[in-house]
């Protein structure tokens, strides 16, 4: 008895530790980039699955794609589409594991920087992240994405271009926010 006890105690340390490390590890990488998660709320990802405008089959992502509910709309609304959400910050893309598994969705979420990868693949992406990131990710949508690829945002605008649509979402309580849709044209 005293030693089952014991055990339980370990295995409740044990928990509040790996709570506490997946809490500052989240954290610290979110201080770093200077994006918190943030939730976008569902009368905006509404507006945002609609600018979108999907089709079936298309390569859709999310970049920094929380707990993956703007994903999960797309998904919802176009069955078909190859839907990737990158998360960097740990304990927010467990969350997000754990929400696919239970919707038993084909989201694929990855928990990485994105800043790295590659999205000439790209139909359609969407975002919600700040006005510095929105600044690093425009030089890197002009080198990679391809004709006719589409960028909605949330709250952030893509600096040195006109949307081709934008929409003022209002909530309850008077709160709103705006929602931005880019589309990419490759120069020739
Ligand atoms: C404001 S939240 C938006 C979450 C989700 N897209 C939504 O709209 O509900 C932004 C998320 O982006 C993540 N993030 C910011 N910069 C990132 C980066 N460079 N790589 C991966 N994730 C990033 C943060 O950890 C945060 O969870």
């Amino acid at each position: 008895m005293h030693l089952l006890a014991l055990l339980c105690a370990w295995f409740l340390l044990l928990l509040i530790i790996v709570f506490f490390g997946l809490v500052i590890a989240s954290t610290s990488v979110q201080a770093l980039w200077m994006v918190p998660f943030v939730p976008t709320p569902k009368a905006i990802i509404d507006g945002m699955v609609e600018f979108a405008e999907l089709k079936p089959h298309q390569i859709v992502f999310d970049l920094g794609a929380g707990d993956g509910r703007i994903l999960l709309a797309a998904e919802k609304r176009e069955p078909t589409i190859h839907a990737t959400g990158y998360e960097g910050a740990i304990g927010v893309w467990l969350l997000s594991k754990l929400r696919m598994r239970m919707r038993r969705s084909k989201v694929q979420m990855i928990c990485k920087d994105f800043m790295h990868e590659d999205f000439s693949k790209a139909d359609v992406i969407f975002t919600y992240l700040s006005i510095a990131s929105m600044k690093k990710l425009k030089p890197k949508f002009d080198a990679q994405l391809k004709d006719g690829a589409m960028v909605v945002t949330h709250a952030f605008r893509v600096p040195d271009m006109e949307p081709d649509r934008e929409r003022m979402v209002t909530m309850p309580f008077g709160r709103g926010s705006r929602i931005y849709r880019y589309v990419w044209r490759k120069k020739s």
